[in-house]
């Protein structure tokens, strides 16, 4: 049985296919239409679908639109129309141009296969598929799950059990109770992209959470095992008014300088979201009393909050899979379908996160040759790349199959020499062009980790990048590109089972100079991740990086 799991309803469009209840493949339409999060997320595009991350999965697996015997979409009008409230937009009409899109969202279906669906296309609710892409993934044959994110249908934030295939929804919080949309509004306040999250999560290291603390209790109160957002406050688009300005002061203006005030608020808004987030996870582990927890949703990217709550014991385990955010729900999607029509059992326990396309030899001297490049051969890609890093160049490194989620893993990386203190300025002004105040990533290997920071037990997600932990103190000083200002790393642990190319590569590292990590940081200049040789190719071109690497074939900037 096929089953193609799609998210298109708000961003972050994403296709994955189950086979037999194997999940093949996943890929996020940005990757292949070059647009940050694959759409705008706009009310009038739910029925915009990620056609080519679809095609893509089609081709993987070497099926054709009639093999597909059903199509799972990762939200549920049903439950929007008797959930959702339309005098929550600031215009309610909004509601009726998005359930109008909803309703041509099986028919759009239908064109792209080019055939009836009828009874073989399901609506799944948003936190449903979040919990599914989570759970099963995970391993786990029982578990409490937790998603938080903006919005589903009408919920920011879902408690649910898990027991063998079945998930269960144990209690929802409500618009405007949502910890995403806190984080949406004030990315915008401080004069950033709704989408940059991570922005904040990079400064409110720089911050004192208490110079904002009165302020962020209003807006969210956190009690011991729930928490509630006042929409005045926040001025979410539905309040008659909003008192941010009243709470925080005025607001910053894009490209205007970053003042303490700033960063003190990000502080405080880190802060708060760590105690909302701990009081649902003790409101969860008592109403489901398992001892491992699952946790998705956007919500689930911050690593300083994932740090908490694995540290916290609360669970012996937790489990975030590679893409909480809502490209991740393609795959959850099409797992509780499966659950639905499929007497057995799906595939658990599998959380790889290299779900996308692989380029051949043959592909990648290809585009080597028509972008007008001299190809090279490595006989040892891994060994001359750590050499070139420890010589402090930066190595574009590109292998086998392309990640699911919003982090390389080491196989659209860029890679660099942790142990320069100006190599985060290198970077920056070479090819990334960020703030200066946001970190950089190690990628270090799993065997040796503990002897530099504090992890406690290692666990699967540890592979994705998505856990704040302390650098040791006494390894500070050797490696200070990758310590953050509050002196941790968002570490990502390399283990050779789960990438053999790159873990070899760090391990030549460490034998050449006895650190046995490497800055690891996507792919890209401020455009979606590298798919392609060619992508790749332009990118190399057009920034400062010192050399690629596909497969065994690399160029240099001088080539
Ligand atoms: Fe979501």
């Amino acid at each position: 049985m096929n089953i193609l799991g799609i998210n298109a309803v708000y961003h972050d469009s994403a296709a994955a296919l189950l086979v037999d209840g194997e999940l093949v493949v996943a890929v996020e339409e940005e990757r292949f239409n070059r647009i940050k999060h694959g759409k705008l997320p706009d009310v009038d595009n739910p029925h915009q679908f990620p056609e080519r991350a679809i095609r893509f999965c089609l081709d993987y697996a070497g099926l054709t639109a009639a093999d597909i015997d059903h199509v799972a979409y990762s939200f549920d009008p049903q439950l929007r129309r008797t959930r959702f409230r339309a005098e929550w937009w600031a215009d309610p009409r909004s509601e009726e141009v998005f359930l109008l899109r909803l309703g041509q969202v099986r028919d759009v279906a239908e064109e792209l296969l080019e055939r009836p669906l009828r009874q073989r296309f399901h609506f799944v609710p948003h936190h449903l598929a979040h919990a599914a892409s989570a759970y099963f993934p995970s391993g786990f044959d029982r578990a409490a799950i937790l998603t938080v994110d903006g919005i589903g249908e009408a919920a920011g934030s879902t408690l649910a059990k898990a027991v063998g295939t079945h998930i269960r929804s144990v209690e929802t919080f409500e618009y405007p109770h949502s910890l995403g949309f806190v984080w949406e509004v004030v990315c915008g306040y401080l004069g950033f992209s709704m989408y940059d999250a991570s922005k904040l999560m990079g400064l409110a290291a720089y911050g004192n959470p208490e110079a904002f603390s009165r302020a962020f209790q209003s807006i969210i109160r956190v009690g011991e095992e729930d928490y509630a957002v006042d929409p005045e406050a926040i001025g979410f688009q539905s309040a008659k008014s909003s008192q941010i300005e009243t709470l925080l002061g005025p607001p910053r203006y894009e490209g205007s300088e970053i003042l303490q005030r700033h960063a003190d608020i990000a502080a405080a808004l880190q802060a708060a979201t760590n105690a909302a987030v701990m009081a649902l996870v003790r409101r969860v582990k008592r109403k489901v009393p398992f001892g491992k927890l699952c946790f998705a949703g956007g919500v689930a990217l911050n690593c300083v909050t994932n740090g908490l709550v694995r540290q916290s014991g609360e669970f012996s385990d937790v489990f975030i899979p590679s893409a909480p955010h809502d490209a991740g729900t393609a795959i959850g999607a099409a797992f509780v379908v499966h659950c639905a029509k499929q007497k057995s059992l799906p595939e658990r326990g599998n959380s790889s996160p290299y779900l996308g396309p692989a380029f051949d030899r043959r592909e990648i001297l290809a585009a080597v040759k028509s972008a007008g490049f001299t190809p090279r051969r490595s006989k040892a890609p891994a060994r001359d790349a750590a050499d070139m890093i420890a010589d402090g160049k930066i190595v574009a490194w590109f292998q086998g199959r392309m990640e699911f989620g919003p982090r390389a893993l080491g196989n659209r990386s860029l890679l660099a020499d942790p142990r320069r203190p100006d190599m985060r300025d290198i970077l920056n002004r070479r090819v990334k062009h960020r703030e200066d105040f946001r970190p950089f990533a190690p990628s270090v290997m799993a065997e040796r980790a503990d002897e530099w920071f504090e992890i406690g037990a290692h666990s699967t997600s540890h592979e994705f990048m998505l856990f704040a932990c302390p650098v040791k103190a006494e390894q500070r000083d050797r490696i200070p590109a990758v310590v953050h200002h509050d002196g941790s790393a968002r570490l990502q642990l390399v283990r050779p089972e789960s990438n053999p190319q790159f873990h070899e590569l760090i391990s030549c590292f460490f034998a050449r100079t006895g650190v046995p990590l490497v800055i690891n940081t996507s792919f890209n200049d401020s455009e979606p991740i590298v798919c392609t040789p060619a992508d790749a190719i332009v990118t190399f071109r057009k920034s400062g990086i010192d050399a690629l690497f596909m497969d065994d074939v690399y160029l240099t900037a001088q080539t």
